[in-house]
């Protein structure tokens, strides 16, 4: 049994944090308090989660009154955070003017009030994680073009182009026939060309298809390619070596399941599927109920592929994955719609 929550004391816990949080936004002297600030209480993991952590122990009643208190107090300190950056930011300027003259070699001070630091994109702060975690595993981190030709991302993966799996990824072509690579998979046939088996290699990347965008599709986003060839490679491998860089990224044991899953440039072929880690396998929104997310296709490189690698196929087998960066950002974040990536929405990004 949780405990028992009173209504009265619900309120005047938020009235305590509406008083304290207007003494200390009118303390703060820069953007970047306000900032800690507003994350502090208001913040996914701040002190109102926290009291609103309470809320499904009331009737209904209350709970619709403290809901509205809880949103009245978030505006207000929205406002209260906004004219705060504003007075701020004011008397930064009118400095400036009230000098007589304006020194152009002074150092900025630090923190600017107006300047913030930057940040790296959650996806690249993923994808430097995941190199690091490949590296770690003696995999090579190779690079590849966005503009790719025909040969590399569709015919040397076993995809010819009367090959209906084209119409699998609509594909952005230029006016010289060349085309934005659909995947990171082009990467594949590059690794070989500079490799001698034994070898494992990732290439991270940014890839596009010819999409409409929703909350669940990009023209433009990122996958890592994996590829790993040697003697004997089974499925085996690839199960172990997915769930190791799983059991990292994620910083715990992961649940995986294989299902059956169809591309030209490997067979067998597999979705791989890991326990929903928003609810635990439950059942939530984020995968429709199933308890069971989407994450990362793969698979044993088809032997043509192999081939067009210059591969022997009679000594040499692999494996082959594609990991999508933004959906393994989504899981870890539960982020719910892919166009936050490239919004260029800065509040986004200072999250992370
Ligand atoms: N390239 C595939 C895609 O983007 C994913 C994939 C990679 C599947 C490697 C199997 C092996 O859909």
């Amino acid at each position: 049994m949780g405990k028992i929550v009173d209504k009265q004391e619900l309120i005047s816990q938020l009235q305590n944090m509406g008083k304290n949080l207007e003494v200390e936004i009118q303390k703060a002297e820069q953007e970047e308090e306000l900032e800690k600030i507003r994350i502090q209480f208001l913040g996914k993991k701040g002190e109102l989660t926290a009291i609103l952590k309470h809320l499904g122990k009331l009737p209904p009643d209350d709970r619709a009154e403290i809901g509205g208190l809880a949103n009245t107090l978030k505006e207000e300190t929205e406002a209260r955070v906004d004219s705060r950056k504003k007075e701020i930011a004011d008397r930064f300027f009118a400095t400036i003017a009230d000098s007589e003259w304006l020194d152009v070699t002074a150092p900025l001070r630090t923190p600017s009030p107006i300047l913030r630091k930057g940040r790296l994109h959650p996806i690249t702060q993923i994808q430097q994680e995941i190199e690091a975690i490949f590296r770690g595993m003696g995999f090579q981190v190779l690079d590849g073009p966005e503009v790719e030709t025909e040969y590399y991302n569709f015919t040397a993966l076993n995809t010819p182009d009367d090959h209906p799996a084209r119409d699998m990824q609509d594909t952005f072509w230029t006016e010289d026939g060349n085309l934005l690579r659909t995947h990171t998979s082009a990467i594949q046939i590059r690794g070989m060309e500079k490799n001698k088996p034994p070898f494992k290699v990732i290439g991270p990347g940014r890839v596009f298809r010819y999409e409409t965008v929703d909350a669940s599709h990009e023209n433009t986003f990122y996958q890592v390619e994996g590829m790993m060839v040697d003697k004997d490679i089974s499925v085996a491998n690839l199960i172990y070596i997915m769930k190791t860089f799983l059991r990292e990224i994620f910083a715990r044991d992961v649940k995986v399941r294989l299902r059956p899953g169809y591309f030209p440039f490997v067979e067998p072929g597999f979705e791989l599927d890991i326990n929903c880690l928003i609810c635990g396998g439950k059942g939530c929104p984020v995968c429709k109920q199933s308890g069971w997310v989407e994450l990362l296709p793969c698979g044993l490189v088809h032997p043509n592929v192999l081939r067009y690698g210059g591969i022997d196929t009679s000594i040499y087998s692999g494996f082959a994955f594609g990991l999508g960066l933004n959906r393994l950002v989504m899981m870890r974040y539960g982020i719910n719609d892919i166009r936050w990536f490239q919004n260029g929405d800065l509040r986004f990004i200072h999250q992370f």
